[in-house]
Parts: structure tokens; sequence; C-alpha cells
């Protein structure tokens, strides 16, 4: 099996992000540029990253469908291999970015991991339990490669979407670590055992004093 995890690399230091995808790159799956390290450095730092390991360009594209496939198809030829979207911007918009992206999987984002139930039904929404899985149908019958939710959802998308999709689960946290901003958390091996193809994992390693053993730990708890 490939390694699920996927550290989050979430700085705007250019030096601590390549710091941080040298020392993890044989310890992941992938690594995760996100928008803080892609706002302050942009292109150029995804095209570095990937030449360590994999990249999921984690974008969050959001707009209309023509500036969306757009969008993706430079992330793709910066050589990420995974890009995410928002699933609300609906079927034409993920359709568009996986039609103008066929090289990489273009996974969409449903519903943050760090807003909780109130947060959800302050912004006028459905809950999770019933937007979640609605919205990974949609963006799979859009042409999505996976899924990203919290590891509270994973079986209601699995039952959504078939058996191929990636599920791709942030918010998630060591027995014992800090929640931080998330909400919607759970351990790593209960995420893989819930049936997640992929785990994000960033401040429980970034900010580790080991984060090499840190990630370690996290791979070694997933087969016990
Ligand atoms: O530090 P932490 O483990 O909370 O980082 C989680 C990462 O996953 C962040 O980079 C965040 O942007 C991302 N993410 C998330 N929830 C989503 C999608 C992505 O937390 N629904």
């Amino acid at each position: 099996m490939t390694n699920p995890l996927i550290p989050a690399l979430d700085s705007d230091d250019r030096e601590e992000v390549l710091r941080w995808a040298e020392a993890l790159a044989s310890e992941a799956g992938l690594l995760k540029v996100g928008l803080q390290a892609f706002v302050a450095h942009g292109p150029s730092l995804i095209t570095e990253v990937a030449k360590l390991a994999p990249v999921f360009a984690d974008l969050k594209l959001h707009d209309i469908p023509n500036t969306v496939a757009g969008a993706a198809r430079v992330a793709a030829g910066l050589g990420a291999s995974m890009v995410t979207v928002h699933a609300s911007g609906g079927a034409a918009m993920v359709r568009a970015a996986a039609q103008s992206a066929p090289d990489v999987d273009v996974l969409a984002v449903t519903v943050l991991t760090s807003l909780a139930a109130d947060d959800i039904q302050a912004v006028g929404q459905q809950p999770a339990e019933r937007q979640v899985p609605q919205l990974a149908a949609l963006a799979v019958e859009a042409g999505a490669a996976g899924i990203v939710c919290s590891a509270g959802e994973i079986e209601a998308v699995r039952a959504a979407v078939g058996p191929e999709p990636l599920i791709v689960v942030p918010g998630i946290r060591p027995a014992g670590a800090a929640a931080d901003d998330q909400a919607r958390t759970a351990t790593p091996a209960a995420a893989m055992a819930r049936g997640a193809s992929h785990i994000v994992v960033g401040r429980p390693i970034t900010q580790a004093a080991d984060p090499v053993a840190a990630a370690r730990s996290i791979t070694a708890s997933l087969r016990r």
C-alpha cells in the first residue's frame, strides 16, 4: 500500500517549507502545498517541492468554470499531482477543472473540517451529514478523482461515490494533540479504519520538536 500520509507544509517561510519537504519526502505519500505557502511563494514553490515528492496543491479553487479551468491547468503544468477545488462551486466548475487538468487528480473539498455544526448552520448550509455526501456525489459525477471531507463523513461519502474515488481527510489529530482551529477531528488510525485513502496532517507534524519523528509515529500508529 502506498503511504497515505500527506503532511501539510503550511508556512510562508520558503526555506522552512523546503526544509520540511526535504525531511518529510520519504515519510509521506504526497506533500501538501496550501494557500499560505502558495500565496507567499507561488508557482515556483510547487515546482521545487515536486522535485522531492508528489505535490498536493491545496488551492481550493472556487470561481466561475472558465477561471477555475485555467487555474487547474496551470497548477497541473507546475508539476502538482493533486489539486483541490470547492465542490460547492457546482458541477460545471468541477467538470471544467477535471477536463482542463486530465493528468492530475482533481479533488473536491466538501465542507471545511474547521466548521462545527453551529458554524455550518450560521452560514445557511445544510448539516454536514446531509451536505457532504450530496456534494461528493455531484463532484465525482462531474469528473473529480476524489473528495476531501472530515473523518466523520467517510462512510457516507464512500456510499455516495462508490469504491474508486480517493477520500482525503484533514482535521487529523493524534491522540492527545491540540485540536487548534479544527472542529471535526479524528485520530490517524480512526480515519484510515473508516476508509480514508489519505490523511492530511499539518501542525501535529510541522510544529513538533522533531517533525520526522512525528510523521513516523503517525505512520506506525496505522500499523498497530
Ligand atoms: O495543521 P492542520 O493539521 O490542522 O492542517 C490541516 C490542513 O488541511 C491545512 O493545510 C488546511 O488548509 C487543510 N484542510 C482542512 N480542511 C479541509 C481541507 C483542507 O483543514 N476541509
